[in-house]
């Protein structure tokens, strides 16, 4: 049996494939690389030795999503497909909603009538919107304030009415916070298409000469030193996270909600310091405008993935920066076009 991993050639969906190989999954990955490239997917193959059945297409591609159950034995999903930028889902919000929701809903059908009842979902925590109160914890009221974080939310509430009709559902929603860094081989890591919109991959492209300057976003919010708090947490205990998610539902039927994330806050000033020493670059920066829609601090409340999923993150701030930094220096550019 395999599992069918949507939005695998991803970020965040090729760095699980390497866990899940690794750990003697199957999967069948499902993409139509509009945010990625299939190179990512020949990576995993090369870090792990084994080979991906891939199918190339969109997840609202009705037909596709039929065959991808009848021709193979799934016997769960994992689905990060969807589009991420915030700024560009206020810009074209529909194609956010046909993009995230639709392909959603299209997959949720192809499961059901497959009779495949596993699913993990990437949800985020932009779903908290602006924090009433630190750690959020997975009680915190859901507001999100832009199109993109209710995708996440709608989609949310689709899988809660979903498990309520039919118990025999299994599925978990993942609130991931910052995910940064890369696999310890450089092999893969993250690839933006473009100016990076987060502040990683940004300090990255400076550091190796790409980009010539990082502009801080504000510089008064109410924190340590006056930068945006974050909750950063390495992509591979992310990753690691999702296989605790699966294991978790093949033995306990229901429906979760749960953060992913350190429970540790990290200011955008000692981001910068953590990857200066782990680089041995300076990350020439500037103070600018706050940027619509930023709040001064997130992290999460840890407790339940620790209890519900026995997961916690391993990896600290100069390993995210070491890895993110071995990945930009072997890649300077990225995959390779293919
Ligand atoms: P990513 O853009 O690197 O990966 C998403 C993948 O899905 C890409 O390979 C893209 O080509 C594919 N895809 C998008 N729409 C598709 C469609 N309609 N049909 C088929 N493939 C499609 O993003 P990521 O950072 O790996 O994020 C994965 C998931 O996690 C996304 O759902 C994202 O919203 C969510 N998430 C990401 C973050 C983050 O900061 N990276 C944080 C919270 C949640
Ligand atoms: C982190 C900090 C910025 C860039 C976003 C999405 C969220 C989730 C994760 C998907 C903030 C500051 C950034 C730069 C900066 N994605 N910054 N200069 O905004 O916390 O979360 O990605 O679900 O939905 O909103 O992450 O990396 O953009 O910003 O000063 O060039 O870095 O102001 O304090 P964010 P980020």
């Amino acid at each position: 049996m395999a599992i069918l991993i949507t939005g695998g050639a991803g970020y965040i969906g090729s760095h699980t494939c390497v866990e899940l190989l690794d750990n003697g999954e199957q999967i069948v990955v499902l993409d139509n690389f509009s945010n990625s490239s299939p190179e990512a997917l020949r990576r995993v193959e090369r870090i792990t030795g084994k080979a991906i059945s891939i199918l190339t297409g969109d997840l609202r591609d009705k037909e596709l999503l039929k065959r991808a159950f009848a021709d193979h034995r799934i016997e769960s999903v994992i689905h990060f497909a969807g589009l991420k930028a915030v700024g560009e889902s206020v810009q074209v919000p529909l194609a956010y909603y046909d993009n995230n929701v639709t392909g959603t809903v299209h997959l949720l059908e192809a499961m059901r009538e497959a009779g495949v009842r596993l699913l993990v979902f990437s949800s985020s925590a932009t779903v908290y919107g602006d924090p009433l109160r630190l750690p959020l914890n997975e009680q915190h009221p859901l507001k999100p304030t832009n199109p993109y974080g209710r995708t996440k939310l709608m989609i949310e509430e689709i899988l809660g009415d979903l498990a309520n009709s039919d118990p025999s559902w299994r599925i978990a929603s993942l609130r991931y916070f910052n995910p940064v860094g890369a696999h310890e081989s450089g092999l893969i890591g993250e690839n933006p298409l473009g100016k990076p919109n987060n502040l990683m991959p940004f300090i990255a492209q400076v550091a190796i000469g790409s980009r010539p300057t990082l502009s801080i976003f504000g510089s008064d919010y109410a924190t340590t030193d006056g930068t945006g708090i974050r909750d950063y947490i390495h992509v591979v205990d992310l990753a690691v996270g999702h296989l605790a998610a699966l294991d978790r539902l093949r033995r306990i039927e229901g429906i979760f909600t749960v953060n992913l994330g350190t429970g540790m806050g990290h200011s955008v000033l000692e981001m910068i310091r953590a990857f200066e020493s782990a680089s041995g670059q300076s990350i020439a920066h500037k103070f600018v405008n706050r940027r619509p829609g930023d709040v001064a601090s997130c992290f999460a409340d840890v407790t339940l993935a620790s209890t519900l999923l026995n997961w916690k993150s391993t990896r600290d701030v100069k390993q995210m920066c070491m890895d993110t930094w071995r990945w930009q220096r072997q890649n300077p550019v990225g995959y390779p076009a293919s």
